[in-house]
């Protein structure tokens, strides 16, 4: 009888993998998916703890690189053991973990899903999948090879009213849509865009490993309290996404389910109110254009975002100026009328000028972190797996491109992964990780 060691070293074991990962499960003989959480507290505390409310997950370890933030993780699950490494956890309870929560900072994310993947566990990883564009590919191919299950933590996908308006959407309520216009009431987090890194930066507290903390990333002092861990690592361009990035993922997820965009934005243009070298700026605009789908009127749809706090125009919608937009959403503009979808609340739908009392049919919440895990117990991905949340992490992170070359059009050459129209801005589609924190493919 092969130990889950040696089972899962064989190669007809990777095999098999690729083809059902529920395989596997079946050798283990427990019939409860073995989980790790990296990243305890914060969104991780919540992955942690919704993984665990599924009758079918056993939390077998847990990881965080601040011990201090490990309280919850320890009460949920006494005789876990707690690492301060991921490599370390994986190197001595690598046989153990089926799959793994990926719950830190944003440039962590490439780094440890690969290597999660590249073991063959599932892995659920929070949103934007990576902090550049080169990873999010890198992890959509590494998906496909290695057959994992696998789930962005966009949790809203499965909402209710983030299902109904999409299939609101496919049913042909408003006509073929001709644009959408999205937007995020978060600014880069109240900053200027013109933010320096602490003049004095003190010793970080003797719970967090701060050498771990910082990865892949180049190396800087802890600074100071919140001014990157917790917390405050998003406004910065080594760590984080801005505004952009925090919820791009969330917001474009309708777009691009209902319109079932797949593909990779042809262009891409920003504006904004200014930014240092060091973090983002305090509200942006960008525009996209994708190509056309079943769904679009055109052979290609413009798609823009607006975050800090400015709202899109109704201009051209049909919807009443008086109309009160939600502080973030879509405007999905159509032949036969507009959908006002909030970010997160019931869609309004627009025709004629007025509101309408069409009454679409409802779709009923799933619970997103439960669906992950019936996925891997049972072999079928979740619709929003690493080929669908890595191309919307793409898109996402582009903008954040665009952002560094201010109204001028960049053009994108997907498949080649390249901005055919400035060589210049190529630079910033991967970086350099870390001396000892390479990504091998
Ligand atoms: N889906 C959502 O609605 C939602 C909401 C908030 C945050 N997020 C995402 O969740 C992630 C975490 O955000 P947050 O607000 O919880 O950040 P946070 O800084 O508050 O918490 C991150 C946690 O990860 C730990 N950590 C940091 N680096 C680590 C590493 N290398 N290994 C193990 N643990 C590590 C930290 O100590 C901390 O406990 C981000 O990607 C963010 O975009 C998603």
């Amino acid at each position: 009888m092969p130990t889950r060691r040696t089972f899962l070293q064989t190669g007809a074991a990777t095999t098999l993998l690729a083809a059902a990962p529920a395989f596997v499960r079946g050798q283990n003989l427990n019939s409860k998916l073995q989980l790790a959480g990296i990243g305890c507290d914060g969104k991780g505390w919540s992955d942690i703890n919704e993984m665990a409310g599924h009758a079918q997950t056993h939390h077998v370890a847990f990881c965080d690189v601040d011990l201090a933030r490990t309280e919850k993780v320890k009460k949920l699950q006494p005789d876990a053991p707690i690492f301060q490494d991921y490599r370390e956890m994986l190197d001595q309870l690598g046989d153990k973990i089926d799959g793994s929560t990926v719950s830190t900072p944003d440039h962590m994310h490439a780094r440890i899903t690969s290597d999660l993947m590249k073991m063959k566990k599932h892995v659920y990883c929070q949103k934007p999948l990576t902090h550049n564009v080169s990873e999010a590919r890198h992890i959509r191919k590494l998906a496909k090879k290695t057959g994992v299950i696998t789930r962005l933590g966009n949790q809203i996908h499965s909402h209710s009213h983030y299902r109904t308006a999409a299939k609101t959407i496919q049913d042909g309520v408003i006509g073929k849509v001709k644009e959408v216009r999205s937007w995020c009431a978060a600014t880069g987090h109240g900053k200027s865009g013109y933010m320096d890194r602490p003049t004095h930066p003190i010793a970080p507290p003797e719970t967090v490993k701060w050498d771990l903390w910082v990865g892949v990333a180049p190396m800087r002092p802890y600074g100071d309290v919140k001014c990157y861990h917790p917390w405050g690592w998003r406004d910065w361009q080594d760590f984080g996404n801005g505004a952009l990035g925090d919820f791009g993922c969330h917001i474009f997820d309708p777009v691009f389910t209902a319109l079932n965009i797949t593909g990779a934005p042809t262009d891409f243009t920003a504006h904004h109110t200014g930014m240092n070298d060091e973090v983002w700026p305090a509200q942006t605009n960008v525009k996209y254009t994708f190509p056309g789908t079943e769904y679009t009127s055109d052979r290609s749809i413009k798609i823009s975002w607006d975050d800090g706090g400015s709202l899109p125009s109704v201009s051209g919608t049909g919807i009443p100026g008086s109309v009160a937009l939600p502080r973030s959403g879509s405007i999905f503009i159509g032949e036969n009328g507009s959908l006002v979808l909030p970010h997160v609340g019931a869609m309004s739908i627009y025709v004629g000028g007025k509101a309408s009392d069409k009454k679409p049919p409802v779709l009923e919440s799933l619970n997103h972190y439960h669906g992950w895990v019936d996925g891997c117990l049972s072999g079928k991905q979740p619709s929003d797996g690493f080929e669908y949340g890595g191309a919307l992490t793409e898109a996402v992170l582009l903008g954040n491109i665009a952002i560094r070359y201010r109204g001028k059009k960049l053009q994108w050459n997907g498949d080649a992964m390249e901005i055919t129209n400035n060589k210049d801005a190529n630079k910033w589609l991967s970086r350099k990780n870390r001396d000892g924190w390479k990504m091998d493919s």
